[in-house]
């Protein structure tokens, strides 16, 4: 997703935007640029990869100003270069706009402006919206963006900076989150909170459809259709040092090494042990409504889309009530049946991700209660869901999302304890025993995160293995899917997760002695199941690498590497048995020097289809 930051006020801007753009990176780009308005001149300054090289660039111009652009590009219509990065400007050189999103009648537009004289000077979708700007410009620049996108379809998180009005920045959006932080005689425009978290705590979450006027002293904030709307001003709580990479190497491996802590705070004030049971007070008001919920559609995208595979096997086995999980992108598009009585949990670490987002529309619109599990404050999944819960992960800066996906099972699991024992399924010594199991996972997590180095020695035999088949059984076969994710996304070697069952019916001609297979082999009732998949691998001289459980001297005669992890009751071994993945994935895209909070075509948060 690309980052926005736009600034206005006293300050030197070049340091306040590519500070922001710096804050920003985590998410993924290719490219980055700035615009400033100084001296009577807009001057864009842009360049390809990273923002390490606009520094380079803009320390060698001297650039004063103190109202100005900044962006980073995550390439979707055009590629990755110079020419393509934003700011984009208008024919006239005097209107500069950044924009997240993707305008789908771009080419229609193109074409119309092109006929009137227009010249274009890039691949992109957005710079239309740029010449669409200066075609109705004539001396007002907020009626002239209004003008603009009503001929727009798509989405736009879109900022507008106009030589002729040096005292304002125009702020859009539909379906592309942004921010605005409110300052003292200064304002800033973001799409991430955190590149204005140094700046102020004070900010107000523009919704779709609306358009703000920002000064040095003021917000008037309307819908596109000039209906003025009253926006209300939220504080941010997470601090900076929340975003910063401490002692650690990157930010993955600090957010895996957070695990401890973020599994308390998802925990925190929720459980209630002599009950044997968990309070949410996100779902205060839906008492009535799970009471009486007849299916969950759980929605979700990639590492949010295995941790709502494991809800279906927590909500199932803990309260008895059918669950479906869906790939959001999928759901959005085939026009789902949603019966009374179902309530759909829209899980998503980012809150932004557009098709998660599409498909809770979708959902809402047949009738059903959303309920949003997500990590990002006022995001916009959690402010457009009907309630939800938090997971209080903290931000998550590495775009392999792990602490989050642990929040995630570790919410699922209070959800289903909560809904298991409200409607009599889950008697109260088997919640209290539960309950007592999750108090002490934070403990064995740490355990786990112990035992780094043996699986970092491990990662070096292991970092130039082309292939690896990640297997399991029951709630940790997401798991399998989950680690050969990790590793895919950050080292790019191609894995894949399978359920071990599935192995005799074709996959199993991949097995000789050059195939890696992870197998996650824990207590639970397939423990014996996966022994004898592990037998059949092992039979075919596979090279077996084995997560289980502490003292297990069964399964270690078949693999040539084993990673012990503690016992926990069995719903809640995959919040332990996926670190070991997580930190294997990690250490071999190390070892490969790739990336690892970037990796290559990704980004943090996915909002563009
Ligand atoms: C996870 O490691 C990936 N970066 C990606 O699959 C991510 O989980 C997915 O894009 C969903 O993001 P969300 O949880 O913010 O919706």
């Amino acid at each position: 997703m690309c980052g926005i930051i736009g600034y206005i006020g006293p300050r030197e801007v070049v340091p306040v935007l590519l500070n922001g753009l710096k804050r920003m990176e985590y998410r993924g780009y290719d490219s980055a640029g700035v615009a400033v308005l100084h001296d009577g001149e807009l001057s864009v300054t842009k360049v390809s990869g990273k923002i390490a090289n606009l520094r380079d660039l803009l320390d060698s111009l001297d650039k004063p100003g103190n109202i100005g652009l900044g962006h980073t590009r995550w390439a979707t219509h055009g590629e990755p270069n110079h020419t393509n990065a934003h700011p984009l400007i208008d024919g006239t050189g005097k209107i500069a706009i950044i924009h997240n999103g993707i305008i789908e009648n771009h080419l229609l537009l193109k074409t119309q402006l092109i006929s009137k004289g227009h010249e274009f000077k890039t691949e992109t979708d957005s710079e239309v919206i740029a010449h669409l700007i200066e075609e109705f410009y004539d001396g007002d620049i907020e009626q002239a963006v209004r003008l603009a996108l009503s001929q727009v379809k798509g989405t736009y998180g879109l900022v507008v900076l106009c030589h002729d009005e040096p005292d304002k920045l125009i702020a859009a959006r539909l379906g592309s989150p942004l921010i605005i932080g409110l300052g003292e005689g200064e304002n800033l425009i973001a799409s991430d909170l955190a590149a204005m978290i140094e700046y102020t705590r004070n900010v107000i979450f523009l919704d779709d459809g609306e358009l703000a006027v920002v000064t040095r002293e003021k917000v008037v904030n309307t819908k596109l259709n000039r209906q003025t709307v009253n926006k209300k001003v939220e504080q941010i709580f997470f601090n900076i040092e929340e975003i910063e990479k401490d002692k650690y190497p990157h930010f993955m491996l600090k957010e895996i090494f957070e695990q401890p802590n973020s599994i308390r705070d998802a925990m925190r004030g929720r459980l209630l042990e002599d009950e044997g049971t968990a309070r949410l007070g996100g779902l205060h008001n839906f008492e009535g409504t799970l009471q009486e919920v007849k299916r969950f559609i759980i929605l979700g995208c990639g590492t949010s889309w295995h941790a709502g595979m494991i809800g279906e096997y927590l909500i199932e086995e803990l309260a008895g009530i059918p669950v479906e999980v869906e790939y959001a992108s999928e759901f959005r598009y085939r026009n789902p049946v949603v019966e009374p009585g179902t309530v759909v949990l829209a899980i998503s670490q980012s809150g932004e991700t557009i098709d998660t987002l599409a498909a809770m529309r979708e959902a809402k619109k047949k009738g059903a209660t959303v309920l949003g599990i997500c990590n990002v404050v006022g995001s916009t999944i959690a402010r457009e869901s009907d309630g939800g819960v938090y997971i209080h992960a903290g931000p998550e800066i590495g775009v392999a999302s792990t602490k989050a996906f642990t929040s995630q099972l570790t919410v699922l699991t209070l959800l289903a304890l909560k809904l298991g024992r409200q409607r009599g399924f889950l008697d109260k010594a088997t919640g209290q025993m539960l309950t007592q199991a999750l108090s002490e996972l934070p403990d064995k997590v740490s355990e786990v995160l112990a035992r780094s180095n043996e699986i970092e020695e491990l990662a070096e035999q292991l970092k130039s293995k082309p292939n690896f088949l990640y297997l399991s059984r029951g709630a940790n076969f997401p798991v399998a899917l989950e680690g050969a994710l990790k590793l895919k996304e950050i080292s790019y070697i191609h894995a894949e997760g399978y359920p071990a069952a599935e192995m005799k019916h074709g996959p199993i001609a991949l097995i000789d002695e050059n195939m890696p297979v992870l197998f996650i082999a824990v207590n639970g009732h397939t423990y014996e199941k996966v022994i004898s998949n592990i037998e059949e691998v092992k039979a075919r001289k596979g090279y077996i690498i084995a997560v289980i459980n502490e003292g297990d001297e069964v399964i270690r005669q078949f693999a040539h590497h084993v990673i012990e992890i503690p016992r926990t009751n069995s719903h809640l071994s995959p919040i332990l048995a996926v670190i070991p993945l997580q930190l294997l994935a990690y250490y071999i895209a190390v070892l490969r020097r790739c990336d690892v909070d970037q990796p290559r075509n990704l980004a943090k948060s996915v909002t563009v289809e």
